[in-house]
């Protein structure tokens, strides 16, 4: 069966942890994997995860299966979060959510809906995106392209190039987008430009399609769902695939959602029964823990206060984080901009450097980065940022 398989080589961020967990230098950096960390260097988990936790044990009384929706105050509390208990969508019952397996599996659920309702249907993606969305799209068959996006002189987003790119795309088309916190480059279209490109949407009727894995890291967590908000209000049809790991530092638990917002109630209703009929012969059913966790928080005022706090110290830290670095940079010497540090936002940035020189700062400073220098900012601390920028003048 299997004799004809080779091996294939390892995700270039999994790869990366082995190697950083084998090496002995106490000094050792990682820049490379997705995940937020604290002044110590380690991912708590959030007091108002740990609070739900204990209600949740001492009052769960069964493990029977959820059903292929999942946690229904889950997926309620998450509509609310993403278009407002207010909007429209969600009083004419225009949106159906479903729970997901974290944000990747909401993506996949979303690929294969694309792919069942318009097999011939391609995806735009941002030049650069996530790496994981080059493959769960074309994993279901479909044709990825990209536009216009980033621009790596500037450091700053081509906002005319998206534009211009984007007026080409009309129905049938899926263009999909990240809500804030752009992963990989840290940056996002400021409100007015999220006005224009939701126009824009409608305006040639392309659907929308929001990929949100950081509500909450940008601006706030009202105002991460900004992009959300205008596509829903103005275009018939949007495709929101959330996710729960980095807001709520629930990262193993695989907290997602999938919410497809639909011209009808009627069409939401339809929706919903083909998404359970690819999620059956998928996962098949979700699992419990962490929408049940995330339901109680969001259910209890106190909880909620709890959590937009550790929230909002995540965004600040990361936020200050990115000053102290840029300042600390300035103020060694290195001639070389890295400004845009600060005005960028979220984890992550490019830092614009070879693979020659990510490759020295891994041999010879045990700093460890992906080849694209893309850098997670969270990793940095009182106690390992001089270390850096002693070696990232070293390679410059
Ligand atoms: C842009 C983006 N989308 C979606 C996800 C999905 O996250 P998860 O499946 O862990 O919830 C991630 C995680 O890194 C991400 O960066």
């Amino acid at each position: 069966m299997f004799e004809h398989l080779n091996a294939v080589p390892p995700d270039p961020i999994l790869g990366l942890i082995s190697a950083y967990n084998e090496d002995p230098n106490p000094s050792k950096i990682d820049l490379g994997i997705g995940v937020y960390r604290d002044d110590s260097g380690t991912t708590p988990i959030l007091r108002s995860v740990r609070e739900a936790e204990k209600i949740l044990l001492d009052t769960q009384t069964t493990k029977t299966y959820l059903g292929p929706a999942g946690v229904a105050g889950f997926n309620s509390a998450m509509t609310d979060l993403l278009f407002g208990p207010a909007s429209d969508v969600i009083s004419q019952k225009r949106v159906c959510t479903i729970q997901t397996p974290g944000g990747t599996a909401g993506l996949s659920v979303a690929a294969h809906l694309i792919q069942t309702a318009r097999p011939e249907a391609g995806v735009w993606a941002s030049d650069p995106t996530w790496a994981n969305h080059l493959a769960i799209f074309p994993s279901a068959g479909l044709e990825m392209h990209s536009y216009p996006y980033f621009d790596s002189e500037k450091k700053s987003l081509l906002f005319a190039e998206m534009m211009q790119a984007l007026e080409q795309r009309g129905p049938g088309d899926i263009v999909l987008f990240h809500a804030c916190c752009h992963n990989p480059c840290g940056v996002s279209p400021n409100p007015e430009q999220w006005e224009a490109v939701s126009s824009l949407a409608a305006e040639r009727g392309f659907t929308p399609m929001v990929d949100i894995a950081y509500m909450g890291l940008e601006r706030g967590v009202e105002e991460d769902s900004l992009a959300v908000r205008l596509f829903t209000d103005k275009c018939p049809e949007v495709i929101v695939a959330s996710s729960c790991s980095k807001n709520f530092a629930m990262y193993r638990e695989r907290v997602g959602a999938l919410s497809i917002v639909c011209a009808s109630e009627r069409k939401a209703n339809d929706v919903a029964t083909v998404i359970n009929s690819l999620t059956r012969k998928n996962y098949s059913m979700p699992p419990s823990h962490g929408p049940a966790v995330i339901d109680i928080i969001l259910h209890s005022e106190e909880l909620t206060g709890l959590w937009l706090q550790e929230v909002n110290g995540m965004r600040d830290r990361i936020n200050n984080l990115r000053k102290t670095l840029s300042d600390k940079i300035t103020a060694s010497g290195i001639s070389r901009d890295f400004s845009f540090l600060e005005r960028q936002t979220g984890m992550f940035s490019f830092l614009g450097l070879s693979v020659e020189q990510v490759q020295r700062l891994k041999t010879e400073y045990s700093i460890y980065t992906v080849n694209s220098a893309r850098v997670n900012v969270a990793s940095f601390n009182e106690g390992n940022m001089d270390y850096f920028v002693e070696a990232l003048a070293a390679v410059l």
